[in-house]
């Protein structure tokens, strides 16, 4: 019983999150680097605000990140030490492909993921690559109008192909997009949409989600062609949405909302458009326009594995309720839970559930790719963090993990708890929305150190890995 030997125990970053460095090694910009910190960020990263370049009025955080493009060997080197079986990890498109259009790749690019990749393997750690962390070229951006033209396939396969050869000896493991429902919530964030004034934003998002759902099928076939060793999962934002009371409409509208969700997946996974999507969208006039052989592609390229973040799950009311805060999106405040201190719910008991929900649905292998608590941390005279609360959020997340393993049956690959060191965050752009095991001495204003520095949590993710989720 527990965790099967060969379970995937580590951490997860993304590139514009962790590397900075974005004006080295000849990388262009991309949509993730103009997103702003302060009260401007969420109408640039909802595609209301066009922002295409850096102005002098903002700050923008992911410029410098936490230094991971120069830091890169001692952060691994602290993955290591903790045990890490894995390292979820992304690739910065404009490290590669500058501006997303060359015939060629970016040589220093590719040059700077090998080396990362080569400290990965001095620890025995496993790369799990995703390909596209919200990342977009501008100038794929500007000139296409990011993921809403077609053409954008043929760019990010262009990525997959050199990636997928380049990276032949170290990697197996990857992910098509990051949360690829967040299309929906984040569209310029997640598939770099901007939109006109008085323009349909959903069928655009619609058309959009499609391009990146073929984008996806025709990476599979690529990866499975170009090496049969290849495994390639999708990724959603996950957490079961609950009916605010047994009252049918409630119940009816948490489920619209899991459908809302599930709709990414249910393409990626089953290989087709879900009926009630089909009815839906062809109803509000938004159903995408599809190429002759698309729907073939879709059959036959499903994933091969189904990979989610889970932060906390949505309650759900038909009738206007008090809201609660969540991964980008709101929903009703779920008056038996507790929130973080960013006014997220904390629902271990709702991973249970949701690991449960898809894989009943899916009958994949499951990877849980995002988990953990954005906390104030405060360190003391000597820099230490004592970061109970963390190890109690994720303490509680493994149990339910655990149970949904052991009890339930649940095929679950592996965990990578979101962030194994301090990062910028995506929702908010803030530096003291901490999420890791390693401190990063870099304050909100940008000054500080980037010193690295162990928290409690290091020691004790070290135990549990040591132990295979025994000890917690
Ligand atoms: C997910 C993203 O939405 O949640 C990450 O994949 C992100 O990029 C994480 O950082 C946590 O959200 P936030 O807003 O706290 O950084």
């Amino acid at each position: 019983m527990g965790f099967p030997v060969e379970f995937l125990w580590g951490g997860a970053s993304a590139a514009n999150q962790c590397e900075g460095g974005i004006f080295e090694g000849g990388r262009g910009l991309a949509n993730v680097d103009v997103c702003p910190s302060g009260p401007d960020r969420n109408a640039v990263i909802i595609g209301h605000r066009k922002m295409f370049q850096m102005d002098e009025e903002h700050q923008y955080p992911a410029a410098g990140g936490v230094d991971f493009y120069h830091r890169y060997r001692e952060d691994i080197q602290l993955m290591g030490e903790m045990g890490f079986k894995v390292y979820r990890m992304s690739i910065a498109w404009t490290r590669i492909f500058p501006n997303g259009e060359e015939e060629m790749p970016n040589e220093e690019g590719i040059a700077f993921y090998e080396h990362v990749f080569q400290e990965c393997r001095k620890y025995r750690i496993k790369p799990l690559v995703t390909i596209s962390h919200f990342d977009c070229p501008i100038h794929l951006i500007e000139k296409y109008g990011g993921w809403r033209d077609r053409r954008m396939i043929d760019h990010y396969l262009r990525l997959c192909r050199v990636l997928f050869e380049r990276y032949r000896d170290y990697v197996t493991h990857w992910l098509t997009f990051n949360e690829i429902n967040m299309i929906l919530h984040a569209p310029f964030m997640g598939a770099g949409l901007c939109f006109g004034n008085g323009e349909n934003e959903e069928q655009v998002k619609y058309q959009a989600a499609h391009h990146e759902l073929i984008a996806s099928a025709l990476a599979v076939k690529l990866a499975h062609e170009m090496n049969p060793e290849n495994k390639v999962g999708c990724m959603f934002a996950a957490g079961a949405a609950y009916p605010y009371s047994c009252r049918p409409q409630d119940v009816w509208e948490a489920l619209l909302t899991d459908q809302e969700n599930y709709f990414f997946v249910d393409v990626q996974a089953r290989g087709y458009y879900p009926s009630y999507a089909v009815k839906r969208l062809q109803k509000k006039g938004v159903y995408p326009v599809m190429d002759g052989g698309d729907e073939k592609l879709l059959r036959e390229y499903p994933v091969d594995f189904i990979s989610f973040s889970y932060y906390n799950s949505r309650c759900i009311a038909a009738e206007e309720q008090e809201t609660a805060e969540g991964n980008l999106f709101k929903s009703a405040k779920n008056p038996y839970l507790k929130f973080s201190e960013w006014g997220w719910p904390i629902d271990p008991l709702g991973l249970r559930i949701t690991l449960n929900q898809v894989y009943d649905r899916y009958q994949k292998p499951l990877f849980i790719v995002e988990n953990g608590l954005g906390a104030l941390d405060c360190p003391d005279a000597d820099g230490y963090v004592s970061d109970d609360y963390r190890i109690d959020y994720l303490r509680e997340h493994i149990r339910a993990m655990k149970a949904a393993v052991e009890e339930d049956g649940v095929d679950l690959m592996g965990y990578t708890s979101w962030a194994p060191i301090d990062l910028i965050s995506a929702g908010t752009g803030e530096m003291k929305k901490r999420y890791g095991y390693v401190y990063v001495d870099r304050q909100e204003d940008g000054s500080g150190t980037l010193n690295r520095i162990r928290k409690k949590s290091f020691y004790w993710y070290q135990r549990v890995i040591e132990s295979n989720g025994e000890v917690l």
